[in-house]
């Protein structure tokens, strides 16, 4: 079964929005197989943001992402990797369609609520370097 790596982010926990994030997941019928609360610390950000690293805005994203706690979960269905993108929106939260998690909770192409894997060979890398 396809699987892919979705992840709150410490805004979504900070506005009280995980509980509605898992809600989306479910309702789609998509199987959440594990999930943990963790805080991440910059060397682990740094791999898993690796395409970023070099940007200058990186330490911003440190910063952010090590501000609270993120809730990372294994989603499983079919086409999941695909869906959860769609869901999820585009990474701008004023680009985003009304409807999509981002769409309708975020308003900047930061804080925007949510990670989740951008294609099947990258889900697999991300559910090893989360969950081990
Ligand atoms: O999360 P997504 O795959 O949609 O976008 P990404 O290009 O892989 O970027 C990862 C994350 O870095 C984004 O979700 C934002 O939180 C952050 N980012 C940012 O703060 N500023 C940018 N210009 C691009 C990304
Ligand atoms: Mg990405």
């Amino acid at each position: 079964m396809e699987r892919t790596y979705i992840m709150t982010k410490p805004d979504a926990y900070e506005r009280g929005l995980v509980g509605r994030i898992i809600t989306r997941i479910e309702e789609k019928g998509f199987k959440i197989t594990d999930m943990k609360m963790m805080r991440l610390d910059e060397n682990i950000l740094k791999e898993h943001y690796a395409h970023l690293a070099d940007k200058p805005f990186f330490p911003e994203i440190v910063e952010y992402m090590t501000s609270g706690p993120v809730v990372g979960m294994i989603v499983e269905g079919n086409g999941v990797v695909d869906s959860m993108r769609k869901i999820m929106g585009p990474t701008d939260g004023l680009e985003a369609m009304p409807g999509t998690i981002r769409g309708d909770f975020a308003n900047n192409k930061s804080e925007n609520l949510v990670h989740g894997s951008d294609s099947v060979e990258n889900a697999e890398i991300e559910i090893k370097r989360f969950f081990g």
